[in-house]
């Protein structure tokens, strides 16, 4: 299986209550298992939020080796992914992306939280992932899910070559159903 450069490297979800009460949408999105038909879609949102994007190839190799992939549909459309992989009680996020349209509606965390929820019950204690350091929106979005950062590895990313920066968060099942 090829070895994935990582880029972060179901369930009807609420609308975000947006500060002051009111919901910041009044749309709803899906949680689901990804499909292979969803890869072209997903591709689409990984060229338009990556500058370094997987391949289709990636993706599809994801979607049959059965690692945590999810997908955030609204209205039949694809809005968001995430993937995951782990090995015994350690997890690593290997891909969150969000289309542009649908972001800061609360679908990068509600995709982030299910994952996590996802590699508890399989037994996992610790997830990991990698950041780019100027990514100051998912450097925001895992702060508020209480990961911390734990490492950096440099000039990790290429297109535009950047370090990196290793989170971690500690897991339990009976936390993350709670
Ligand atoms: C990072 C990303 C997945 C966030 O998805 P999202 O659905 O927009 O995020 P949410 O609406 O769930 O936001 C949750 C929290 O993350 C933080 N956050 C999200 N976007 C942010 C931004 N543009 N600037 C600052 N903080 C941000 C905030 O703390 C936010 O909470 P708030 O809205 O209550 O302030 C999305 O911006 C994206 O796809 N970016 C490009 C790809 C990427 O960077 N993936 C992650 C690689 S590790």
């Amino acid at each position: 299986m090829t070895t994935w450069r990582r880029q972060c490297r179901s369930t009807a979800v609420p609308p975000k209550p947006k500060r002051g009460g009111r919901p910041a949408t009044d749309v709803r999105y899906q949680i689901r298992p990804a499909q292979p038909a969803d890869v072209a879609a997903v591709c689409a949102i990984e060229g338009a939020v990556f500058s370094d994007p997987w391949s289709a190839r990636d993706f599809r190799e994801c979607a049959a080796s059965g690692v945590p992939f999810l997908i955030a549909e609204h209205g039949g459309v694809v809005a968001g992914y995430a993937i995951a992989h782990h090995a015994a009680d350690e997890g690593e996020i290997l891909n969150l992306g969000v289309a542009p349209a649908h972001q800061r509606r609360g679908v990068g965390r509600v995709l982030v939280e299910h994952l996590l929820t996802l590699l508890a019950e399989r037994g996992v204690d610790a997830v990991f992932l990698e950041v780019r350091e100027s990514n100051a929106a998912a450097r925001g979005l895992y702060q508020r899910l209480g990961f911390r950062e734990v490492g950096r590895r440099p000039g990790y990313y290429r297109r535009p070559v950047e370090d990196a920066v290793i989170l971690r968060s500690a897991v339990s099942a009976e936390t993350r159903r709670a």
